[in-house]
């Protein structure tokens, strides 16, 4: 056997531990030997070679003993019983009254105690000792057992030991595992000569391939199997990392992105969507109205296509939704509870430029908090503006767009939504259950017509949050916003 499938740092270890054959090797040692400073290094090489069987790990497990907060302040202010031994020593008639002027009451209450195990007795209110050469030895050898901390359990007086686990925060027990290597048969019987480090090469760049160099060259092995350490740096927030990677996703597929405000009219959000104005939803328990501005102007022909809309259904064949159509409600403003009122606004602007525009952006619904709902969240919206714009199309374009995100399996079913015809629910199969997403479908006649649009419109709307729980892996929607910083630093990089 010779060391060629070894990496550079496999060699230099073997090679060293090669001149000391039957020596078990600790970290420090490797270390040292090697000339590395990290010990993750030292640590992988010689995993590598457990791996391939050159070398033999042995774990020893301790326990050390190890000081705490107030272990390291008797040390140097003394233990609380030497220094009330002194006070009695060097006090013509220490009292018990004295006693308790001279030490606080966090003091002397404890101090009591620890002094009457210690023998103290009280003559006529005078403090005294019956064996005081007995107590000052026992205080010498708590101090010297604290000052020869840290310690393996083993090592440690057991009496004094078991003395000081009864005291606040004077020891503390840690287990710690330390590890050696020993070299096997089969890491003996290479050869020194075939450890030599070679010249690997780490990285493919432009330049080494042009220069034909590498036809020469080795290659420096990867396992990708291997662990390793995450590196903790600074990193977007894994809901802004989705969003950046939802917005990648469809900027590739040929969409360009749109960005509106979320201070709407009613009118946009609802009556430009042939929402019924009596529509439970728009409801003060559904929908955020705001006081200010009091009102939201909106063009007076606009106004007067959805009152015909509404009422008559217009021009479109429709009968409309009958009763009386109020351009006040119309005027009302609220927090948009969908991103398709951006998107139907986009429409309006441009009836007749073919288009296939997305957003990722923030709603607002009144809804109480719980596990799976937020009264603001985030929608993924998205609409394809074109002369044979179809629902084949446009669920090819979602399934599309979730087999993007790692989610292979999506279905449709019929639904309703006011202004879609036909109507979707696009649900998504997810550890065995569908779940749904979100909403789809061709807009209605009573939407595009009264915008002078004559292509087929095909539209969508997807909750975010829904979809980060899935590719996060959480229960509970509100972890997404609760800075919990060992829950940040562990995300998965999306
Ligand atoms: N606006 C719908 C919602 O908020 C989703 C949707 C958008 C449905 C576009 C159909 C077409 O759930």
């Amino acid at each position: 056997m010779d060391g060629q499938h070894l990496s550079n740092n496999e060699r230099r270890l073997l090679r060293n531990m090669k001149d000391d054959n039957s020596k078990s090797w600790d970290v420090a040692s490797i270390l040292e030997q090697c000339q590395w400073n990290d010990q993750a290094i030292a640590v992988g090489a010689a995993q590598g070679l457990v791996e391939k069987g050159l070398l033999k790990e042995d774990e020893q497990h301790s326990t050390m003993v190890r000081r705490l907060h107030n272990g390291d302040n008797a040390l140097q202010q003394g233990l609380l019983e030497q220094r009330i031994f002194s006070w009695i020593e060097s006090y013509e008639e220490p009292s018990m009254a004295a006693f308790q002027q001279q030490f606080d009451r966090s003091e002397a209450g404890p101090g009591i105690g620890l002094m009457k195990k210690l023998g103290m007795q009280t003559e006529s209110g005078i403090l005294s000792f019956v064996n005081k050469k007995e107590v000052l030895n026992l205080i010498t050898r708590r101090m010297e057992f604290l000052a020869n901390l840290p310690r393996n359990v083993d090592q440690c007086d057991q009496e004094l030991l078991e003395h000081f686990k009864q005291r606040k925060q004077f020891i503390e027990l840690v287990e710690s595992v330390k590890r050696s290597w020993l070299m096997t048969e089969k890491g003996l019987s290479i050869a020194s000569d075939s450890l030599e480090e070679l010249d690997f090469i780490n990285e493919i760049t432009p330049e080494l391939l042009q220069s034909e160099q590498w036809q020469n060259s080795q290659f420096r092995p990867f396992d990708v199997t291997l662990e390793a350490a995450t590196p903790r740096t600074g990193r977007a927030h894994p809901m802004q990392a989705l969003i950046e990677r939802i917005r990648s996703i469809f900027l590739e597929m040929g969409f360009s992105e749109l960005v509106d405000d979320y201070v709407q009219s009613a009118g946009w959000n609802m009556d430009a969507l042939f929402i019924p104005q009596d529509h439970p939803a728009r409801e003060m328990q559904d929908t955020f109205y705001l006081s200010q501005p009091t009102t939201i102007s909106i063009d007076e022909s606009t106004l007067a296509n959805w009152k015909s809309i509404h009422q008559t259904g217009g021009e479109t064949g429709s009968r409309g939704w009958g009763g009386h159509f109020s351009e006040e409600v119309s005027k009302r403003p609220l927090l948009r509870t969908h991103t398709t009122v951006n998107t139907v606004q986009y429409l309006a602007r441009h009836p007749h430029d073919p288009c296939r525009v997305f957003s990722v952006d923030r709603v607002f619904r009144n809804e109480s908090i719980d596990r799976t709902h937020l009264p603001e969240f985030h929608q993924i919206e998205g609409i394809i503006l074109e002369p044979d714009a179809n629902l084949q199309m446009l669920v090819t374009t979602l399934k599309t767009f979730y087999a993007k995100m790692g989610l292979p399996e999506v279905r449709v079913r019929p639904a309703y939504f006011p202004y879609t015809e036909p109507s979707l629910e696009v649900e998504v199969k997810w550890k065995g259950k569908w779940l749904e997403l979100g909403g789809a479908g061709i807009f209605r006649p009573e939407v595009t017509e009264p915008l002078g649009i004559t292509w087929p419109v095909s539209a969508w709307g997807m909750g975010l949050e829904r979809l980060a729980m899935l590719v996060l892996n959480l229960d509970d929607i509100r972890q997404l916003y609760i800075s919990d910083i060992d829950w940040l630093q562990n995300q998965q990089i999306l």
